[in-house]
């Protein structure tokens, strides 16, 4: 069981997680409805997604979701949330260049926003370091990065061979070093995965990048089995089939992140 119920969940929550090996949760939410059931099961980290565009308005990428939707979604949740750490997603192009970065994320944090997630490597490290001195939390997301889908040509694993995973690695370790406060790994090899998770002092969180990670992310409407995939990927799972109600169902996730049951070997690549 959590030794924080209740406590507000900040950066350092998740450091001490990461120093004394207890793995954390995190979920997507975009309402104030379903994100107070999330915090309430004990989610530690609520992600509004730009993957809103995708299971909220219907797209078939995160490329549409605009600042201001962000940001009505954001607030929507921070109305319902108890005491989860709120991250937020900078949408694409909303951190194009340093100054847009900075007002961008300025308005996520006036919001409500704890932190905010980019995604990229090497190009983001001058923006990770400029809004991380001026007191603005980072997530950095690497791997699988949904906002470059038109030059990855598709949904895969990324890391696969060995320069693609140096870069990755040496991606993270950089991000680190400018003041990312937390590395996001999607669909990455486990292997992979592990090696930053177990390299870098901040926390990881993965989705699609195994068990050796400290924290796993899901797209909440995963978990409860809401969303229609035409291909659904390996590391999804339903937690709806054995629950009685969508708060079961995300307590249920909790606990299988937390005792190491979720992700399994067929959930990872
Ligand atoms: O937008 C999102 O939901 C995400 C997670 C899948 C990591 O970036």
């Amino acid at each position: 069981m959590s030794t924080h119920k209740n406590k507000p969940i900040t950066i350092s929550t998740l450091r001490k997680l990461k120093k004394t090996s207890e793995k954390f949760s995190c979920l997507t939410a975009y309402e104030a409805t379903i994100a107070e059931k999330i915090s309430e099961a004990g989610v530690e980290v609520i992600l509004v997604g730009d993957s809103l565009g995708m299971v909220i308005q219907g797209h078939d990428s995160t490329l549409p979701v605009t600042m201001d939707q962000l940001i009505y979604h954001l607030e929507c949740v921070a109305r319902g949330n108890v005491n989860s750490h709120i991250m937020a997603d900078m949408p694409f192009m909303s951190y194009a260049t340093e100054n847009l970065a900075y007002d961008n994320a300025m308005r996520l944090m006036q919001a409500g926003a704890n932190s905010v997630k980019v995604e990229g490597g090497e190009w983001i490290l001058k923006t990770t370091e400029l809004l991380s001195q001026r007191g603005i939390p980072v997530c950095a997301h690497l791997g699988l990065t949904p906002q470059s889908i038109n030059r990855l040509g598709g949904y895969r694993v990324q890391g696969r061979d060995l320069d693609d995973k140096n870069r990755i690695l040496s991606e993270a370790r950089q991000l680190e070093d400018t003041g990312a406060e937390i590395i996001l790994l999607e669909c990455v090899p486990a292997i992979l995965a592990e090696e930053i998770s177990s390299s870098l002092t901040v926390p990881t969180i993965g989705i699609g990048a195994g068990s050796a990670t400290d924290g796993q992310i899901m797209v909440c409407y995963d978990v409860i089995g809401a969303y229609s995939w035409e291909n659904q990927p390996k590391f999804v799972k339903n937690f709806m089939n054995e629950a009685n109600s969508i708060s079961e169902a995300f307590e249920t996730y909790v606990s299988e992140v937390k005792n190491l049951n979720f992700p399994s070997a067929e959930n990872s690549f």
